[in-house]
């Protein structure tokens, strides 16, 4: 009956057995090397501003030796990232009412929505702030829903409607939900809209033909980049539909890009592959940084429907959601976040305005903010160039991330 010589048998088992004695060596290898791996790139302090966005990781004394071994001639100054731009003379307007780093807005002629985002790592607003560029004050305040997230949102408008879709929900690194909400901005009221097929962080978000657009964002760990794109057509603050449509997916996916309908096109610019992830077993989901990606490709959708790459911003750059603004066929583009120091890898905030011709498809660097910032938030009005909150820099000399700001300043904007 059997089918197999015992002899065989036997050797098969010890084959097995080798086998099995290997791979788990293999995989205590690996696992080894992992936790040693990521224990250099948890930093945990106990001030808030230094988790996630201080990332002085003190590499391991050896790993220093290495890099000083292998370029010892090597000097790589902490603000080598920094482009040439024109200095700009900026004017200081009122502060927001709170500090926000990952907020989000959407300006509707002259009132500039600003939503929700952090105020430190443990604590998330829960409101909209509004700024009225007519007067230059702050002139509004009223509460998002209490089931609707606090950062890595969606957002679009219509122009009256503003579409909030999905995000993390809560402090730290928490989860992420589903839920799409919309804001009549005439009368204040919230509405529901069918939930995400999926929850995402941070995804690529526009209106575009009648259609809502979602695409990208980083997947329900917070560190894999979704490459998903889904639509709902909508008119009026309603779905016209019951559920969501799968579209083409985007060539690359990860959160924090900018997504600009302007033509008829509809813009993909900037973002990264990986973001900082809860720490295993954290009640709280601390946040601990894990390896990023920050790049500057632009992808453009036009009637074809298919994905068409554009040139790549001056540098990488991310954490530009709402960092722009449209004017005279240009994209403007205010600060972000780069790719970390090579040699520190140290995290290093964009502190230049960059333009995007559509004219011309050509970028420039046109001018420089008052200090590099990211999570910016960006208006236009009456030929001023409007920008508020996100994080600022450590100074001139130093492009890691420090203060969470609510400051607000403006500069007479002409391009050429
Ligand atoms: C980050 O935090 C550490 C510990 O609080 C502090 O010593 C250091 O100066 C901060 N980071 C940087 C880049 O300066
Ligand atoms: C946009 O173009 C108009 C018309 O050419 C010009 O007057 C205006 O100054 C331009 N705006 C900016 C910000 O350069």
């Amino acid at each position: 009956m059997a089918r197999f010589h015992p002899k065989h048998t036997f050797s098969t088992k010890i084959i097995t057995i080798i086998f099995l004695s290997l791979s788990t060596f293999i995989a205590i290898a690996f696992i080894g090397n992992h936790i040693f791996h990521s224990s250099a790139h948890l930093s945990v302090t106990s001030n808030w501003l230094d988790i996630p966005y201080n990332t002085t990781i003190t590499p391991p004394p050896h790993k220093q030796h290495v890099v000083k071994n292998k370029t010892p001639q090597r000097f790589l100054s902490a603000t080598f990232a920094d482009l040439p731009a024109p200095q700009w003379n900026w004017e200081q307007m009122d502060s927001a009412p709170v500090p926000r780093l990952d907020g989000y807005a959407i300006q509707i002629q002259n009132l500039f929505y600003v939503f929700s985002g952090y105020a430190n790592l443990d604590h998330v607003h829960s409101h909209v702030d509004v700024f009225d560029f007519r007067s230059n004050e702050w002139v509004d305040k009223f509460d998002t829903p209490k089931e609707m997230a606090h950062s890595h949102l969606g957002v679009a408008t219509d122009r009256r409607y503003i579409y909030i879709v999905s995000g993390q929900y809560g402090p730290q690194c928490r989860g992420p939900i589903s839920t799409v909400f919309v804001l009549d901005t005439k009368t204040k009221k919230w509405d529901h809209l069918p939930p995400l097929p999926f929850p995402r962080y941070a995804p690529a978000t526009q209106l575009w033909r009648g259609r809502l657009h979602v695409m990208g964002g980083g997947k329900e760990n917070r560190h894999t980049p979704a490459l998903d794109h889904w639509s709902l057509a909508v008119k009026d603050g309603k779905a016209l539909e019951k559920q969501w449509r799968t579209e083409i997916p985007i060539p690359r996916g990860g959160p924090h890009r900018a997504c600009i309908v302007v033509n008829d096109h509809l813009y993909v610019i900037g973002g990264q592959e990986g973001d900082f992830m809860p720490k295993p077993g954290s009640p709280i989901f601390k946040c601990s940084r894990r390896h990023e990606v920050v790049y500057g490709d632009v992808y453009m959708l036009d009637d074809e429907m298919k994905w068409k790459v554009l040139p790549p911003m001056p540098k990488p750059n991310s954490h530009i959601e709402c960092a722009w603004v449209i004017v005279n066929n240009s994209i403007i583009i205010t600060g972000g976040t780069t790719e970390k120091h090579p040699v520190t890898k140290r995290m290093m905030l964009v502190g230049e305005v960059f333009q995007f011709n559509l004219d011309s498809m050509k970028w420039s660097v046109i001018g420089k903010l008052p200090y590099r910032v990211k999570t910016t938030l960006a208006g236009f009005w009456d030929g001023w160039l409007y920008f508020t909150s996100g994080q600022r820099d450590r100074g001139p000399d130093n492009p890691q991330p420090r203060k969470v700001v609510g400051e607000t300043w403006r500069t007479k904007l002409c391009l050429s």
